[in-house]
């Protein structure tokens, strides 16, 4: 048996959560690998909209159970706030989710030190979510951090006290004006681990490994996009951990040689939400009928996502490094009414032709290099069957696939799960 994964290959917000939901029925473990509640996964049925930060997205499913890996940053008071949303559901929460015992704890101070740092770069911000995401890895790789599993032990507390009078002293050092009353947040902060502690704690690379050995099936939900991995992104503006393939080995405990399908998932055309590069960005009425048409508004700050054409000089990259085997594309339905469609197949860098991402994306440095493709009119929200698509929906997904090499298995005409074509 192996581990399946399912990656973002772009700038976030794919549609990651949708499709993990979907996919649920077929895996009997959910597994979140890394990033926290920086995280917006939607999902949608029954006319019902559900956004989950923490959560894996296979909570509202019975068969299976759901993990927050070892990689995987908990605010204990944003985590709180989501189970107490699934009240209404009858979900047995404790019985479906099980946490381990090494993901880090995002403190007030965190999200505290995340504000100061942001304010402090000024125009450079990284347009972070605010959630303390990149403070607690630093705390982490710094060898500093709290762990869930601290919270079985006595003197948490005083760790806990040291590592936060620290964070008090560094947001000093920021000199920048930020408001807190740290009292009234520790107040939240530690009626929020009382409902933490009451699920199931486990050393989860050890529960995987016996999951394995039995012939249970599994399913890595990945959180961000491979463009704002820590490594391979568009750094500095990326997020603080391994979102690619491999962050899935090291935020869950699994052996490389344990990986089966890699499932990339991208969007018909682009977004990024933030700040940082984005050659095929479009500033124009195109890029706000995309975005308007798309809903194109972050899942967890409600911020405007930034909207352009798709970029498969960017994705060829992402299949590479993940080792993606097959794709899944998005939000085909947002397409339909444009006349013609662009997918940029090469950059022009510094005057010449390449077909990679170069180490330095500037904007004044790049600028893409169109194929133009015939789009169509046909609203596609409503269709259940390849067989139904307009003949240009097909050449666009055949045009992906030659480039990339990867078949396409699923196509997405609308958020809710009934709107998914199996390929
Ligand atoms: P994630 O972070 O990758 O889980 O994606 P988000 O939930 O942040 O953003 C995806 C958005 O697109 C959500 O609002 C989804 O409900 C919506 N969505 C997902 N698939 C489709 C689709 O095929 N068509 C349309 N129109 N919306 C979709
Ligand atoms: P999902 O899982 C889109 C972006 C932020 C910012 C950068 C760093 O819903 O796809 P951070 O809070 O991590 O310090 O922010 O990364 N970002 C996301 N963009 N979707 C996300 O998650 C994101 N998580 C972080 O906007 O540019
Ligand atoms: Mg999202």
């Amino acid at each position: 048996m192996a581990v399946d994964l399912l990656l973002g290959l772009q700038w976030g917000d794919e549609g990651k959560g949708k499709i993990v939901d979907v996919l649920t029925r077929n895996y009997d473990i959910i597994a979140r690998f890394q990033g926290g509640p920086n995280a917006g996964h939607t999902l949608e049925f029954d006319g019902i909209k559900h956004v989950l930060h923490t959560i894996p997205s296979g909570i509202f499913h019975e068969n299976a159970i759901n993990i927050v890996g070892n990689g995987v940053v908990i605010d204990p008071v944003i985590f709180k706030k989501e189970i107490d949303n699934l009240d209404k559901f009858n979900i047995d929460i404790p019985s479906r989710m099980f946490i381990s015992r090494k993901a880090h704890l995002i403190l007030p101070t965190h999200r505290l030190l995340d504000a100061a740092s942001e304010a402090a770069k000024g125009k450079a911000k990284i347009g972070s979510t605010l959630k303390g995401i990149g403070p607690t890895y630093m705390d982490k790789t710094g060898r500093n951090g709290i762990r869930v599993g601290d919270l079985e032990l006595d003197d948490w507390k005083e760790k806990y006290r040291a590592l936060a009078d620290k964070h008090e002293a560094m947001i000093r050092f920021y000199d920048v004006d930020i408001q807190y009353n740290l009292k009234e947040l520790e107040v939240e902060f530690f009626a929020a681990i009382e409902t933490l502690k009451s699920l199931k704690f486990i050393d989860s690379e050890e529960y995987l490994q016996q999951a394995l050995k039995s012939e249970k099936t599994i399913l890595a939900e990945g959180a961000q996009g491979s463009l704002l991995d820590i490594d391979f992104g568009t750094y500095p503006y990326v997020t603080s951990s391994n979102t690619t393939a491999a962050g899935a080995c090291t935020g869950l405990g699994v052996a490389p040689g344990k990986i089966g399908e890699v499932l990339g998932i991208f969007k018909a055309y682009t977004t990024r939400v933030g700040s940082g590069p984005f050659p095929t960005e479009l500033f124009d009425e195109v890029g706000e009928t995309m975005g308007r048409v798309g809903n194109e508004f972050g899942a967890t700050t409600g911020r405007k996502r930034r909207c352009g054409w798709l970029d498969l000089v960017a994705l060829r990259y992402a299949v590479q490094v993940n080792g993606v085997t097959q794709l899944m594309m998005m939000k085909a339905d947002v397409l339909s009414g444009f006349e013609s469609l662009k997918v940029c197949t090469a950059y022009n860098y510094r005057g010449e032709t390449i077909e990679h991402l170069p180490f330095n994306i500037e904007e004044q440095n790049i600028s893409p290099i169109y194929t133009e493709m015939k789009g169509w009119d046909k609203d596609l929200t409503n269709i259940t069957s390849e067989s139904d698509f307009p003949e240009e929906l097909t050449a666009y997904i055949d045009f992906i696939e030659k480039e990339l090499e990867v078949p396409v298995k699923i196509v997405s005409v609308g958020p809710d799960r009934k709107q998914t074509i199996m390929r």
